[in-house]
């Protein structure tokens, strides 16, 4: 799929004030500094659709991207990030709870995982909420760019290997570099397919 138009429209702390329309969308969720605005912006070609910075922290809104006038990408705050404070914290999980259990127009949820690192409870616990909750959701492994060819597949079976203690059956995942463009084609390859399920109903 080619991305043709890429635009921001709103950012809201209230999911009831999220855009009415009833397109699909894909949201991006994961700890923060994983690399969710960057991705955004890799997928659509735009160097500073979506604000990034090396801080944490840096979205702290529901940020909604139309795309090609026909599905949204979600940029989301991250979770996790202990400067916030515990109110920040809470206002945070407040904010992305709501989002992902009430948004109705949210198709699939991309789970960020950064693939330097080893399985974190932080992330097992979300997905298995995730779970409880019956939400949809895939695996993007980030920042595939920082590691050598052997050590990236060594960890990507770890963390599957992780997975499958909780899963009887792995959701889908994919391996992405903002940097290198890595997993690009295969990502906005999945959401044409889903879009093409939401389409037909
Ligand atoms: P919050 O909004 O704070 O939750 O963070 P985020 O998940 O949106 O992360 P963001 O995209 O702002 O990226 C955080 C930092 O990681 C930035 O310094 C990015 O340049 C860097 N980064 C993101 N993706 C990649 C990647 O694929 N490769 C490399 N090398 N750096 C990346
Ligand atoms: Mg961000």
């Amino acid at each position: 799929m080619e991305i043709n138009n890429a635009e921001f429209v709103i950012s809201n702390t209230d999911v009831t004030k999220c855009p009415a329309s009833t397109f699909p969308e894909y949201a991006f969720i994961g700890r923060s500094n994983v690399g969710k605005s960057s991705l955004i912006n890799m997928l659509t070609n735009r160097k500073s659709l979506a604000m990034t910075s090396s801080t944490p922290g840096k979205t702290m809104l529901i940020n909604h991207f139309l795309i090609n006038e026909s599905w949204y990408l979600v940029d989301l705050p991250g979770y996790g990030y202990a400067r916030r404070g515990l109110k920040g914290k809470d206002q945070i999980r407040t904010i992305i709870e709501d989002y992902i259990l009430e948004r109705e127009q949210m198709t699939n949820l991309f789970v960020l995982i950064d693939c330097r690192l080893e399985p974190q409870p932080i992330d097992l616990e979300f997905m298995e909420w995730l779970g409880e909750n019956s939400v949809p959701f895939s695996i993007i492994f980030t920042k595939a760019d920082k590691l050598k060819g052997g050590r990236l597949k060594m960890n990507i079976n770890d963390y599957l290997r992780a997975l499958r203690e909780h899963w009887e059956e792995l959701p889908p995942y994919f391996i992405s570099s903002s940097d290198s463009r890595l997993g690009r084609v295969e990502i906005l390859d999945y959401i044409e397919s889903i879009n093409k399920e939401v389409n037909k109903k």
